[in-house]
């Protein structure tokens, strides 16, 4: 099989460099985008090193005009692009009587317009040889949370689009998913509920409160990303699969009704 490539947004976080680890491994290659141009080059050397192919690229996922010369760049270098895994992501929390336009503009435009944009740049190369992989990174936020308006519209928003793409795109071999993960330990929650180290009691309570007792890994979204990128995921599209232990689940306990949990 000729080798596939993969370009992976954010991947200088938690998730994205799990993933991209992940996908290299697979014989993936990997073009390993993000603003954060020093940790990328740094995990292209890892993967390089460990015997895989990565390309670091510099790109701001919500400017059309970098999106587009770093999609042209990877062409180039690699060929492709067969993969994209949306993954960029920022947090701007506040309750609704404290969020700025600014706020919600600035969560709207890395998380919806980034994606899109990502896409919009990448299928023409995935119709090319008829078989193509988007996935976007959604959350358990997207049901609903606190503090989250500007967030959780956005990734409410991100499975719209991947359920709208799937139609559009099945016909030319490519599938678009999404994953929406809970609780994973990364920078990213630090920061939820607007104040720095917040994500420390949220990952206490993610463990206490989901089925499976204990937070999530990067590592769990990240193969559950692979396995979507994959052949056997063929048949898969316009499908949303959660990665959070069961969390929103967890919500509904069972104490006081005489069950042990
Ligand atoms: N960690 C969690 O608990 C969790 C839960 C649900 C969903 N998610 C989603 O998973 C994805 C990855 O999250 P993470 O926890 O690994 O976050 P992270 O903060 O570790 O990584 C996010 C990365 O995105 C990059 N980025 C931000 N803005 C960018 C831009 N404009 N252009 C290019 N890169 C940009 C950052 O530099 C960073 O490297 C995000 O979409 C996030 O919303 C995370």
């Amino acid at each position: 099989m000729n080798e596939r490539i993969a370009v992976v947004t954010g991947a200088a976080g938690g998730i994205g460099s799990a993933t991209a680890r992940c996908l290299a491994r697979a014989g993936t290659a990997v073009a390993l985008v993000d603003i954060e141009a020093e940790s990328v080059t740094g995990l292209a050397a890892e993967i390089t090193a460990a015997g895989g192919r990565a390309l670091p690229v510099r790109c701001d996922v919500t400017d059309p005009v970098q999106v587009k010369a770093m999609v042209r760049t990877v062409a180039r270098e690699f060929g492709g692009p067969h993969i994209l895994v949306n993954n960029a992501g920022i947090l701007s929390d506040s309750e609704l009587h404290l969020m700025s336009r600014a706020d919600w503009d600035a969560v709207h435009a890395v998380h919806l317009r980034g994606a899109f944009l990502c896409a919009r740049a990448v299928y023409r190369h995935m119709a090319r040889g008829r078989w193509g992989r988007i996935l976007n990174l959604s959350s358990v936020s997207s049901l609903g949370a606190a503090g989250q308006a500007n967030y959780a519209a956005a990734k409410a928003g991100v499975e719209g689009m991947t359920r709208a793409l799937a139609v559009e795109l099945g016909p030319l071999g490519i599938t678009v998913n999404a994953v929406a993960p809970g609780f994973i330990e990364t920078p990213l929650p630090q920061g939820a509920g607007g104040s720095e180290g917040a994500g420390g009691a949220w990952s206490a309570a993610a463990a206490e409160t989901a089925p499976v007792r204990r937070a999530g890994r990067p590592e769990d979204v990240a193969a559950t990303l692979a396995f979507l990128a994959g052949d056997e995921a063929s048949y898969i599209t316009g499908q949303t699969i959660h990665v959070d232990g069961g969390l929103p689940l967890g919500r509904l306990s069972l104490d006081g009704c005489g069950v042990e949990n």
